[in-house]
């Protein structure tokens, strides 16, 4: 692994096929460790900064118990509290942490910011969702399929990926397949496709590994014999409340829904969703939604098939935590051959 030594993890196309399933192959392998009571701390002595600008519930708690799990230490620093972007700018504050840390997490607004931290801190910096990207969630959402799916390779399998494909989880979906060789469908209204020069950059890729990657606003087509089916929030997080209305307009016919699973012919297809999911009123949002917009049972994704056994969603939830710690011992745990 002395290939990861001190790199940071900002986005999956910084990375090789053979990288991503090497991390993969950590990641399971940690899995196994854990539950067997047989894990070998490997950070012991560390000190990780987490900088969340935005909420978060599964990657702060992945990387706060990953590092716990291998021996290091971490701090969190929320929205507010600290100096970050208010008084003191992210040069500054990555120089700062750099110095006091060894390793640090950000979850924020633009790629920028944290490829600015990146250039600065002189530690590894761990991207934990961007607007644009979100790297760790794929390393998790790849695990979990091939743990469904231990009979085929990643390029033999189909995902289709429903719903608004111009966020986070769109794009982070092509680089996966561009590197995995995925046959991975986005399918969603035009207004709903991502940007058209990172489209062209994965399909570059995807051509070399044996990828292939579709966009079309067919659901039929789209959805045809997957093996997967993800969606995410129509609203992402840092997005106006406004939004809501005019995405519903768009997207409602993307609903993923028993319909939907029997439009692709396989009887044994799966769905994914990287969470949080708006699949019923529980929750204040969710409430407030259903009554103003009369989608009782679910937006993205209907609360019949989230709590059906095609559901794999908490399978995904808890390999965030191996796939983090995999990322973190990698590039911060010094290899063997070097300590
Ligand atoms: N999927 C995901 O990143 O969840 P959180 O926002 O809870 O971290
Ligand atoms: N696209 C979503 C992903 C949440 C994990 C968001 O950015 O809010």
């Amino acid at each position: 692994m002395s290939q990861f030594y001190q790199r940071h993890f900002l986005r999956l196309l910084d990375f090789t096929p053979a990288e991503i399933n090497a991390l993969l192959a950590l990641a399971a392998e940690l899995k196994i460790a854990k539950k067997n009571g047989d894990e070998v701390p490997q950070l012991r002595g560390k000190n990780i900064a987490l900088i969340f600008e935005k909420e978060s519930t599964r990657t702060r708690c992945s990387f706060e118990v990953a590092a716990y799990d291998q021996g290091a230490r971490v701090t969190y620093l929320g929205p507010s509290g600290s100096q970050i972007g208010h008084k003191e700018s992210i040069k500054d504050t990555a120089r700062v942490l750099g110095r006091i840390y060894d390793g640090i997490q950000y979850r924020g607004y633009g790629q920028a910011v944290v490829e600015t931290l990146a250039q600065y801190a002189g530690v590894p910096v761990w991207n934990g969702l961007t607007d644009e990207f979100h790297p760790t969630q794929l390393l998790a959402d790849l695990l979990t399929m091939q743990e469904h799916l231990p009979e085929k390779s990643l390029r033999a399998m189909t995902l289709a990926y429903v719903g608004d494909a111009r966020n986070n989880m769109g794009n982070s979906m092509m680089e996966a397949a561009a590197l995995t060789g995925l046959d991975l469908r986005l399918v969603a209204p035009k207004s709903c496709w991502p940007d058209e020069s990172l489209v062209a950059e994965c399909q570059a890729v995807a051509s070399q590994n044996g990828g292939r990657i579709t966009l079309t606003e067919d659901i039929a087509a789209g959805v045809r014999q997957a093996d997967f089916i993800y969606t995410d929030v129509w609203v992402s997080m840092g997005e106006a409340k406004e939004r809501w209305q005019e995405r519903i307009a768009l997207l409602r016919d993307y609903q993923v829904n028993m319909a939907m699973l029997q439009l692709t012919g396989n009887p044994q297809v799966k769905f994914l969703h990287c969470l949080p999911a708006l699949h019923d009123d529980q929750t204040t949002l969710g409430k407030q939604m259903a009554e103003q917009y009369q989608l009782h049972g679910g937006m993205e994704v209907t609360d019949e098939v989230f709590e059906s056994e095609h559901s794999i969603v908490f399978d995904q939830a808890e390999n965030r935590l191996h796939t983090i710690k995999a990322v973190m011992i990698a590039t911060l745990a010094k290899p063997v051959e070097q300590a």
